[in-house]
């Protein structure tokens, strides 16, 4: 493992986390009395940003909040998690973005996101970060924010050779491939490569096959994540398979964004990209264990523990 303390970008989402533990979904008309209920800090931006903070990277944030009590206090959370809020800022007469969730007693989960003030995030403001950006080992981005900026990012960050990292989650039909060219990794799940492919990925063969398609129009590297199966490595030479981490779950809400997170972290500290996959790996399955979102997300101490226990 290496000593350095990577720079880390997020240009991506904030949300408040309304998590609703059920026993089951109510039917249309039903009314069903739930165990538990928590909010918490969360957004697949912010919690790719908390995940990387919490391991040690600098992290530097790009992203609007809500002009309601939910805004200062995702800054001051950001504060909080010794993330640099510079280019947080709000968006009068907007409300914050929030995600109702619900959990299942077997961990799974089930998410709405209402987007509030992300969907203010513009190309303007990744011009005003630029200079910070450029600055940065690696760059995270999700889709919780508008396409437009997603791909402004891209192409700004391979104007200054920094490393892109995009998460196509929450799914979108709309994301324009030809948009991504310059990108460095594209980290879909099956159903996202699915959509996003046009092909099937029943199969390892299929997958294979789907991820090459996007390596054939100009993005550089795809982790396929298969969920309880781990991941695929795919470049335009070679597969590799990333283990996946046995563990009993608890509450599965935010395991993807803390092994993006993970992932970026040991990136940025040095590690080749499989090995460092491997490493958010098992981030997100420390995850897992906990309930809550950004909550759940172990500091590089806790996980070094974690590490030992589950060598
Ligand atoms: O990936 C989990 C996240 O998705 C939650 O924190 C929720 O806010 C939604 O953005």
């Amino acid at each position: 493992m290496t000593g350095r303390k990577g720079r880390i970008g997020v240009v991506g989402s904030n949300m408040i986390d309304l998590i609703t533990y059920i026993d089951r979904m109510p039917r249309p008309g039903e009314t069903v009395e739930a165990p538990d209920f928590e909010i918490g800090f969360g957004g697949k931006g912010a919690n790719q940003a908390v995940a990387a903070s919490r391991l040690g990277s600098e992290v530097v944030m790009v992203t609007r909040v809500g002009d309601d009590l939910f805004g200062p206090q995702q800054v001051e959370n950001f504060r909080a998690n010794g993330i640099d809020t510079t280019h947080v800022r709000p968006v009068p007469g907007k409300a914050s973005g929030v995600a109702p969730i619900f959990v299942e007693a077997s961990g799974e989960n089930s998410i709405l996101i209402v987007k509030g003030a992300n969907a203010a995030l513009m190309p303007a403001d990744v011009d005003a970060a630029e200079a910070d950006l450029a600055r940065c080992d690696v760059i995270l981005m999700q889709l919780e924010v508008p396409l437009e900026t997603v791909y402004h990012t891209v192409a700004m960050a391979a104007r200054h050779g920094v490393t892109t990292v995009l998460n196509p989650a929450p799914a979108d039909r709309a994301l324009d491939i030809g948009g991504l060219a310059g990108l460095t990794f594209f980290t879909p799940n099956e159903s996202e490569l699915a959509l996003l492919s046009g092909m099937p990925t029943e199969t390892d063969a299929h997958i294979l096959t789907a991820a090459r398609s996007l390596i054939e129009r100009g993005i550089g590297q795809v982790v396929v994540t298969l969920g309880g199966r781990g991941a695929r490595l795919v470049t335009r030479e070679a597969v590799t398979p990333i283990a996946p981490v046995q563990v009993t779950p608890v509450d599965t809400t935010g395991a993807g964004d803390a092994f993006i997170g993970g992932f970026a972290h040991f990136l940025a500290a040095g590690l080749p990209a499989a090995e460092a996959l491997g490493q958010g790996a098992r981030y997100a399955a420390q995850s897992i264990t906990r309930r809550g979102t950004q909550k759940s997300y172990a500091t590089a101490d806790e996980f070094a523990g974690f590490c030992e226990a589950h060598k």
